[in-house]
């Protein structure tokens, strides 16, 4: 079958054997196929650019539903399954009055994938109140829970992307929120202007996810309209030294600092500066409000895709002596 709907990019590879399963009994039955040596699993399709067609048996993880574990006064603990969307599942959070996610409104992808590069927007990131999640091991085919010191969050980083990368199925994320006293994050440049053009003086978590959504569509491409992974690559961390150097050459450069002798630059900024932005090769380009996307206006093979990320890499890497590295796997 085409994988092209399960892909936000878009790319038209096929899989040679495919089963979606809807619970963990079917999820460790089909673990269990020993006709299937080789597995993928496929979650929401938002981190990922498919560059060849599949033989590894796909399994789509569509595992749905959200409980509530248990609550006191001020805080709840509440269990997504994996194959939730995440943007649904902010929304349902959202509606509860249940804080801590709205500034992760809108993000593709599914719950299940979210932990494994600890998605993050606008000064949150999911390890702000992740506290578990539960999964598969390929190894064993029964269930493991981590919790979060176990999972080493960095950012856009875990252990599943480290140790245990390729050796786990996350099947439900269990996030601490709150009832009331909402901890709001409103730091983020854009968000506290985008608040005050909504004239909101005393922001609700409801605001916020508004404000966020808002910004988003603004920058984004809406991966339903032109297919794309969000971010293509992380923003690269550099010594202090080495971004004093090369503000002689660009002193607008921008950066935040991450400890006392380094900082973090935006991708966006480099892939901007270099000329890149808004550049389009026939069915594939760069997006033209957020050089950090890269999209698929249609008909591009995730090999093209792959070309011009590398393309950028090396034209970074010669303008500013900076290695970019790509965000989303190469499949
Ligand atoms: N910038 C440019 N040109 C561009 C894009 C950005 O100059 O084309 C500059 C902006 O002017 C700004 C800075 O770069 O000074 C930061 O831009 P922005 O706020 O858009 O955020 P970002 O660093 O490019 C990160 C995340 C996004 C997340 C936003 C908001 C990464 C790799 N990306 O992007 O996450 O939504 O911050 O918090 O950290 C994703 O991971 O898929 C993703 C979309």
């Amino acid at each position: 079958i085409s994988l092209k709907p399960y892909n936000t990019f878009g790319i038209d590879v096929t899989a040679k054997h495919f089963v979606a399963v809807t619970n963990h009994t079917e999820l460790t039955q089909v673990l269990a196929l020993k006709e299937y040596p080789e597995k993928l699993i496929l979650g929401g399709g938002s981190n990922m650019l498919l560059t060849q067609d599949q033989d590894k048996l796909v399994i789509h993880i569509h595992i749905k539903g959200i409980e509530i574990v248990s609550e006191d006064e001020n805080t709840v603990l509440v269990k997504a399954n994996a194959g939730e969307n995440w943007h649904e599942f902010v929304m349902w959070c959202i509606k509860q009055d249940f804080g801590g996610l709205e500034n992760l409104s809108l993000i593709p992808g599914n719950v299940g994938t979210a932990p494994i590069q600890n998605i993050g927007a606008y000064g949150v990131e999911l390890k702000d109140s992740f506290v578990s999640c539960e999964t598969i091991a390929f190894e064993d085919n029964k269930k493991h829970v981590f919790n979060k010191s176990d999972c080493h969050f960095g950012y856009r980083n875990s252990i599943f992307k480290q140790d245990k990368k390729g050796k786990h199925i996350i099947t439900s994320v269990t996030f601490q929120l709150t009832k009331k006293q909402h901890q709001l994050h409103t730091h983020y440049g854009t968000i506290a202007a985008q608040l005050k053009d909504m004239g909101v003086e005393t922001p609700t978590i409801q605001d916020i996810s508004k404000a966020v959504i808002h910004i988003r569509e603004s920058k984004l491409p809406n991966p339903k309209v032109i297919g794309n992974s969000g971010s293509f690559f992380k923003n690269p961390v550099i010594s202090q030294h080495h971004y004093n150097r090369l503000l002689k050459n660009f002193n607008d450069m921008p950066s935040y600092s991450v400890s006392d002798h380094e900082v973090k630059v935006p991708a966006g900024w480099l892939i901007e500066k270099a000329g890149f932005k808004g550049k389009r090769f026939d069915t594939y380009g760069v997006h033209k409000n957020q050089a950090l996307v890269l999209v698929n206006y249609g008909k591009a093979k995730g090999s093209d895709i792959l070309k011009l990320s590398e393309l950028i890499q090396k034209t970074i890497y010669k303008l500013f002596d900076i290695s970019i590295e790509a965000e989303v796997n190469i499949l």
